[in-house]
């Protein structure tokens, strides 16, 4: 499937007083009192709310949160009220459901400018099949669909695909443009130098990202888990260290493949071994060559993250998938904040820096170097879909610019 990018935009619509509905992905994580532990995803959808809000329109937010069977309190979305009218700066009114009499009852009460959350989408079965009858009751709350839930957008569920058969215009939000425009559009027509790095614990997971870059980038740098696996199909002893026997000939033909197209494939030269997965672990530095028998591999080692940042000081294009150890553990988590800092300096500098969901986006906000970076994604499934160059339904389902 080719990657679609040129969706119809929110600033062409005509809103006063119109009821729109606007899906969002508010699937934040939450601790054992139901408080949001990262409100990431809530602020990232506060440009497209408060647009709507200041040209006077009636703004109906749907949302899921987990993966509910059937209504469970433990997924309300009503933990997210408060953080997203302290964000907003208006009382943020809540329904008890997603469709339905009172929803609708709580919907014409909405002044132009107000702004009612839904209840969990997916409290309903109906969500998850893409039920036409369900996306058709959602379709019948508002006047026209915007879709800002990027996180969401590989799904073909129907607040995010069906109910654009019954709801017109159907546009793209602020969020959603910024989240294609990165990683769509600074993908396709890179300013070159252009590297990626990509990292996570296993090569199967990140096949399709790896062999969709190697279409274009010039630099691929890999780290974590992962390259055990190609080391051992190069020969080289791995010790304990995580490998994918069943895919040692993939890494045998990712680096053939490196090589006929000219990218510059690096592999970290040193890695840090330890002798258990474990916080407390004992640990070493080793070359890559020489790992130890009874030792696992941890985290890239210092000669890797000398070398990666040279190579990185070269491009003008960085995309990041993955860390490039167990950085949960302080011990193993150098590699990746080294290349985290890396990345943030060279923002600096003008380079064009995207973190492409998941892990990486944790490992930047953790070490607080998020707001550096040209973009940080707030998919993770998504973000992983589009790289590997695949279309989202979501996206898809919308109207042409
Ligand atoms: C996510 O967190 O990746 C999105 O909100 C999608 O959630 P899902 O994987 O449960 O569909």
């Amino acid at each position: 499937m080719a990657t679609k990018k040129s969706v119809g935009a929110l600033t062409e619509a005509d809103l006063k007083g119109k009821k729109v509905f606007v899906r969002v992905d508010q699937n934040v994580p939450l601790d054992e009192n139901l408080k949001v532990t990262d409100d990431t995803r809530i602020r990232a959808s506060v440009p497209t709310i408060k647009y709507l809000m200041e040209r006077g329109a009636r703004i109906i937010l749907a949302s899921h949160l987990g993966r509910p069977k059937g209504v469970t309190p433990k997924y309300s979305l009503k933990p997210v009220v408060p953080r997203l009218s302290e964000l907003l700066g208006v009382n943020v009114a809540m329904a008890n459901d997603c469709i339905g009499v009172e929803v609708e009852k709580l919907i014409s009460a909405l002044p132009d400018g107000g702004v009612l959350l839904l209840e969990n989408v997916r409290f309903y079965k109906e969500e998850e099949k893409n039920d036409p009858e369900f996306a058709k009751k959602l379709a019948s709350l508002a006047d026209l669909y915007v879709n800002d839930a990027f996180g969401t957008a590989h799904r073909a569920h129907a607040s995010t695909e069906g109910v654009t058969k019954y709801l017109k215009p159907s546009v793209a939000g602020f969020l959603m443009q910024k989240e294609l425009d990165y990683l769509v559009g600074a993908v396709a027509n890179p300013k070159k130098p252009f590297a990626a790095i990509v990292g996570g614990s296993k090569v199967s997971t990140k096949i399709g990202v790896m062999e969709s870059l190697l279409e274009k980038v010039d630099i691929l740098i890999l780290g974590g888990g992962m390259i055990f696996t190609f080391y051992k199909a190069q020969g080289y002893s791995v010790g304990s260290s995580l490998v994918e026997e069943d895919k040692l000939n993939l890494a045998t033909s990712l680096l053939e493949k490196a090589k006929s197209k000219g990218v510059s494939l690096l592999l970290p030269t040193d890695v840090v071994v330890a002798d258990k997965f474990a916080a407390d672990a004992e640990s070493k530095i080793v070359p890559a060559s020489g790992i130890p028998d009874g030792w696992m591999g941890l985290d890239i080692g210092p000669d890797s993250i000398k070398s990666f940042s040279g190579t990185l000081e070269s491009t003008k294009t960085i995309i990041w998938n993955g860390p490039m150890g167990v950085f949960e553990y302080e011990k193993f988590a150098v590699g990746t904040e080294a290349i985290a800092k890396k990345l943030a300096d060279l923002s600096g500098s003008g380079v064009t820096t995207i973190i492409g969901g998941g892990d990486s986006v944790a490992a930047v906000e953790k070490v607080g170097l998020a707001a550096k970076m040209s973009h940080i994604s707030t998919g993770g499934g998504a973000s992983l879909e589009l790289l590997e160059g695949k279309t989202l339904p979501g996206v898809l389902a919308l109207d042409d610019a």
